[in-house]
């Protein structure tokens, strides 16, 4: 699901190794080969954005050492690769690419010299080799998930430090990806890679080693519960319109999470002295929503502090502080990063994650896994529905209620029903078509609805690039407002919940300077233009707001042409700082 521009791919076969590199995406231009006899017991893929080098054949993954025996793939950015380079090069290593990864494979074959045995003499296991690569690693600054082959032996090495890599264990096979959604269709039994550990597979079985000081590491087998249907496109074009049709059942799936979880999460906020909540993105959003709901209907004060800026208050958590991580992934650099500031600190954690065993739940003091299942599309948004809905759990079981909670996201269903329905759909397709022209885009809302404008807003910018911005009403008159002129479109989100008045008053402000004012809304208004309506849902109806959005998002995209599963210059897992 990541964007790339070039893809390679690679396979040891009894020694021989032959491998395959092209620009473009896969299936997008023809082969310059045929690919039907290639084939191998081991194989290592890569698909790449171009970061060290321009995107070329040449520069394309897999990468080779000087004697073709150590083939590698790689994701992450090697940040001493100059240097390693140089050093290389002095004893005598040629480098083909421009790329950081090259270094990694002439590093493990230089180590090869000076670990024990180098090229074994028979196609047997050479523990030498292991060694090299470890020595390797530890010799690497900056982050990586490697997949390594040695032609000289049946081997295959995976490592992690920084960018997330899973095992996957199959009955005879092995797969090593960047996510489970990969090989679901081949096994749900799967191994997450700690930080600094690698995986070492042969004919005998897999090890897991530790990566600093070479110990064998009792790998934990974990089961997915993520269906394959769940994680493929079901006959829809796009990720992104399956997972936003998916919505409704998320919400369900909600309902039902594990009351002891609930129980314990609220447990965790009422014995805090100070509550966070960090994130980034859409996460962030949504907890923003968290902190406005739980102020609202639990007298709860919460800190909402992006992920990236935490580390300057990072220094002021303490021991019965409590940072509230959400996050999709799991395995967001900057939200990791706070983890540890806090941890640091003596402060406890609580995640709402949406993948098992990512990194975020293994740090984690405590974890709720949201319900949206695994989420393909880079955009965000089944994500974001279900982290609104656990918040509205979570404030139910911290009112000692938790029968409203369900009661209340039976009757968001519903309205996320309406919002998916046909004759909706359509209206929006026919917005999307007007909206697919214009520059600028803004939204406004106030109170709950403030962190659903600024959502809505990233939503359009990561997939149309139309610039798009979300403000609070409250804060038009001191700056934003200077922006709206003729014929800019404005997104108003209203609902009941006392702040329905005001947010109307703003529309007012921006439609007399020429805005035309498209208004989500429980009830028609002579102010909007365009009238999309939402149920009476007060405070919970950012769950069925946002997917107007959402879907406006999507076709605006649709009409430029654009992919919505991979917008340029994004990745689904932001996994470096
Ligand atoms: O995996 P996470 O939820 O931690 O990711 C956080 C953000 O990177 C993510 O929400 C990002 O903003 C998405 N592109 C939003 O659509």
């Amino acid at each position: 699901y990541r964007g790339y521009d070039s893809w390679g791919i690679a396979a040891n076969n009894d020694g021989k190794i032959d491998f395959h590199k092209q620009v473009g995406k896969i299936g997008q231009f023809e082969l310059k080969r045929d690919l039907s006899k290639f084939s191998g017991p081991i194989c290592i893929g890569h698909t790449r954005w171009a970061t060290h080098g321009g995107v070329t054949e040449t520069n394309s993954h897999p990468h080779f050492s000087c004697d073709k025996r150590i083939v590698v793939v790689h994701n992450g950015i090697v940040e001493n690769y100059q240097e390693l380079k140089e050093k290389l090069e002095k004893k005598g290593h040629k480098f083909a690419s421009q790329t950081d990864t090259e270094v990694i494979a002439h590093l493990i074959e230089e180590n090869l010299k000076s670990t024990q045995g180098t090229v074994p003499k028979s196609r047997g296991q050479s523990p030498s080799f292991v060694e090299a690569v470890r020595k390797s690693l530890n010799e690497l600054e900056g982050s990586y998930a490697l997949g390594i082959l040695d032609r000289d032996q049946n081997i295959l090495i995976g490592a992690r430090k920084g960018s997330p890599l899973v095992l996957g264990v199959g009955k005879n096979e092995y797969f090593l990806a960047s996510d489970v959604p990969a090989f679901l269709d081949k096994t749900n039994k799967v191994v997450f890679l700690d930080e600094y550990q690698m995986a070492v597979i042969n004919d005998k079985g897999h090890k897991i080693l530790d990566i600093k000081n070479g110990k064998t590491i009792t790998p934990k087998i974990s089961t997915i519960s993520w269906s394959l249907a769940a994680a493929q496109k079901g006959g829809h074009p796009h990720f992104m319109i399956k997972e936003m049709l998916e919505q409704p059942t998320v919400i369900e799936k909600t309902i039902a999470t594990d009351p002891k979880e609930l129980v314990k999460a609220a447990t965790m906020i009422k014995k805090a002295k100070r509550v966070y909540i960090v994130a980034c993105g859409t996460a962030l959003h949504a907890g923003m929503y968290g902190s406005y709901l739980l102020a609202r209907e639990n007298n709860i004060m919460i800190q909402p502090i992006s992920a990236g800026e935490l580390p300057y208050f990072g220094h002021l958590l303490k021991k019965d502080d409590l940072i509230i991580c959400v996050s999709q992934s799991g395995e967001t650099a900057d939200v990791l990063e706070a983890v540890r500031s806090a941890h640091k600190n003596s402060a406890k954690v609580l995640a709402l994650v949406n993948v098992m065993g990512s990194s975020l739940m293994r740090v984690a003091d405590s974890s709720i896994l949201t319900k949206a299942g695994p989420e393909i599309c880079v955009l965000s948004t089944k994500a974001y529905v279900s982290q609104l809905a656990m918040f509205v759990m979570i404030s139910s079981y911290l009112a000692g209620k938790p029968a409203e909670g369900k009661k209340i996201l039976l009757e968001a269903k519903v309205g996320v029903e309406k919002v998916l329905a046909k004759k909706s759909l359509d209206n929006i397709k026919k917005l999307a078509k007007r909206l697919a022209k214009v520059p600028n885009l803004y939204s406004l809302g106030r109170g709950m609805n403030f962190p659903n404008a600024m959502e809505a807003a990233l939503k359009i910018k990561e997939v149309s690039y139309i610039h798009a911005e979300g403000f609070a009403g409250g804060d038009l008159k001191h700056g934003p407002i200077a922006l709206i002129e003729k014929g800019v479109p404005v997104l108003v989100f209203v609902a009941d919940d006392g702040t329905d008045k005001e947010i109307i008053s703003n529309a007012m402000e921006v439609k007399a300077r020429g805005a035309e004012v498209i208004g989500i809304s429980f009830e028609d208004n002579q102010v909007f233009e365009t009238y999309l309506p939402v149920q009476k849902s007060g405070v919970y109806t950012p769950i069925e707001s946002i997917v107007y959005a959402q879907l406006l998002a999507y076709y605006i995209a649709l009409e430029k042409k654009l992919d919505p599963d991979k917008p340029r210059n994004l990745a689904k897992s932001v996994t470096v700082k």
